[in-house]
């Protein structure tokens, strides 16, 4: 998810604002930085972009998850619903909330299965915490109906799929909040940042309160604000927004790119028996970070995605043995291994998580391969790796 290849002369002129005033804090200040608001127009940016009527930015898209969470009253004793394929982050927000991760079964779109998810709700859920994986959508317009019916907050974590769309509305924009993160390899990047988008009121409230330790943001004088409730900091430095404010501008190249060297692969390739694409709900909505391939057993994805990286077919996850991304490596997560006590050891509600299984999840991403799609690839390159892989993959 390559912001990083399109760096260049906007994100300097960006960033020279900030540093020829020397003003890297987001709040206050107002005289010596002569009126430059860098994360304050990313907001108003990311407002425009998904038509939503708040966005707050923050240091990352973990401290997004925390906040959104935190916004939608998730707390100790709560359960939160989540798929098994995501990155360490989310389970790790719901715990420090003192919450408990409840993992449902994904289906073939690699995100919450519907259905999975309305097995799993129980009475202490206060969320679905949907995650849109490897740059493609859930069946969003489902889960939001699932959430609805059993009055649980929908949260959706858009950290990987920026850009991408369902129907005529932006991934992030279905819950009560979206979660966006600008670490160094997403779509669009900060170096490191996050927002949460949201048209509820409320929620942008408690989120620009708790990333900054409460503070009610209401007068101009820092000292003099009020704190409603206890936050942390999860703010974003000028710096960063900086960076984001020009990068946010490409998004729109940075998906035509990946649109067309995706279609390129899935042309390429659609013709071999042997594999199967993603179920994608909408494929015009598809931010096209990755093409995923499915093979017909997990012998046979476990082979091919290291037969690919032998014939220098870079980028191929195999997420099935991957550390970050599924579950079967989060020991820690399962054992709570953590420095001190969670609120969750303490009052052992455990709902079995160090015996997880997943058998529908595991027969799914046992037989996946997700390639990354780079912008920097040439027509020719592309082609070369076409035929490397159509070598591999017949
Ligand atoms: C699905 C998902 N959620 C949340 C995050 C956390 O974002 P960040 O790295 O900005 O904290 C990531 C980052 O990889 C992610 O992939």
């Amino acid at each position: 998810m390559p912001g990083f290849e399109l760096i260049g002369e906007e994100e300097r002129k960006e960033v020279n604002d900030v540093l020829d005033t020397g003003v890297f804090m987001r709040y206050g200040f107002d005289a010596a930085r002569r009126g430059h608001w860098k994360a304050r127009q990313l907001e108003e940016a990311l407002q425009e972009r998904f038509k939503v009527r708040h966005a707050h930015v923050c240091s990352s898209g973990t401290a997004a998850v925390c906040a959104a969470l935190a916004a939608c009253g998730v707390g100790a004793g709560d359960e939160v619903i989540l798929p098994p394929f995501t990155f360490v982050a989310d389970p790790e927000a719901v715990l420090l909330a003192g919450a408990l991760p409840v993992f449902a079964d994904l289906d073939e779109t690699l995100c919450l299965d519907p259905q999975a998810v309305e097995h799993a709700i129980t009475p202490r859920t206060r969320a679905v915490l949907v995650v849109h994986m490897c740059g493609s959508m859930a069946r969003i317009d489902q889960l939001l109906e699932v959430c609805r019916r059993h009055e649980v907050s929908l949260i959706e974590d858009n950290a990987q799929a920026l850009g991408g769309t369902f129907g005529d509305k932006a991934l992030g924009t279905f819950g009560k909040a979206g979660i966006l993160s600008f670490d160094y390899v997403k779509t669009v990047t900060c170096g490191e940042g996050g927002a949460v988008i949201t048209d509820d009121p409320r929620v942008y409230g408690l989120v620009d309160a708790f990333t900054d330790h409460g503070h009610d943001h209401r007068g101009k004088d820092r000292g003099a604000d009020e704190h409603e409730h206890i936050g942390t900091n999860f703010r974003i430095s000028e710096l960063h927004a900086a960076v984001g404010l020009a990068q946010l501008r490409k998004l729109d190249r940075i998906l035509e790119i990946q649109r067309k060297n995706q279609r390129l692969f899935l042309e390429g390739l659609a013709d071999l028996s042997r594999l199967r694409f993603r179920m994608v709900p909408d494929p015009e909505g598809d931010s096209a970070t990755f093409l995923t391939i499915f093979l017909p057993s997990e012998e046979e994805a476990r082979k091919a995605a290291g037969e690919l990286a032998a014939a220098g077919v870079d980028g191929c996850f195999y997420w099935y043995d991957n550390n970050w991304h599924y579950h079967r490596k989060w020991d820690h997560i399962k054992q709570l291994r953590s420095p001190g006590l969670l609120a969750v050891h303490k009052a052992g509600w455990l709902n079995g998580l160090a015996d997880l299984s997943l058998p529908p999840s595991d027969a799914i991403m046992s037989r996946t391969i997700c390639m990354q799609i780079k912008l920097s690839w040439t027509r020719d390159q592309m082609a070369e790796r076409l035929a490397r892989m159509r070598s591999v993959l017949r």
